[in-house]
């Protein structure tokens, strides 16, 4: 049984994340999406939030699972038995940065990575950006699963009344 991991922030998951899970889902026996715990880093929404929004999402695939980890990746691959790392790649700029952590995880653990190019339609989509656009009121619907949008929605300032 080949089980993998998908780590990644996910704050929040957008379709692009989505579309490397379903086909990992579609490849591998068993796929762990797993929130990193940043202590360093406070995001729009908690851990808390991005496993919920990721398991609403992700609800239709039978053979994800959901959770998060705190510290060095490589542990928490030891400790979960996982086969191999998942990474979804948009372009060249992922492919530069994603490559050297492929190859300090091998490093450490011995543990390879697999990419998988996003969908071409998703290769302008990443979470800062989303924050961004629906921060000032952009439509965000194209961009990420349904129940991102409405937690974006949630988090926005009322719009002053006239
Ligand atoms: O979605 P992101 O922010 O690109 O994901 C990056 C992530 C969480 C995979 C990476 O920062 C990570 O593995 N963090 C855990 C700490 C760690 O092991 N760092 C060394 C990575 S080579």
């Amino acid at each position: 049984m080949t089980q993998v991991l998908c780590p990644g922030s996910f704050d929040p998951p957008t379709l692009g994340h989505l579309d490397v899970i379903a086909c990992a889902a579609a490849m591998f026996d068993r796929v762990t999406v797993a929130v990193v715990v940043n202590p360093d880093k406070s995001g729009m929404f908690t851990v808390a939030e991005r496993i919920e929004l990721l398991r609403t999402a992700t609800a239709s695939l039978p053979n994800v699972d959901i959770d998060s980890f705190d510290g060095l990746l490589v542990d928490y691959v030891r400790r979960g038995g996982f086969g191999a790392l998942v990474k979804g790649l948009r372009g060249a700029g992922d492919a530069d940065y994603e490559m050297q952590m492929a190859h300090m995880n091998a490093h450490l653990a011995g543990v390879r990575t697999v990419f998988i190019p996003c969908a071409p339609e998703h290769s302008f989509v990443s979470s800062s950006l989303v924050k961004q656009v629906a921060r000032y009121g952009g439509d965000v619907a194209s961009l990420v699963p349904a129940s991102v949008a409405a937690a974006l929605a949630g988090r926005l300032p009322a719009s002053p009344r006239s």
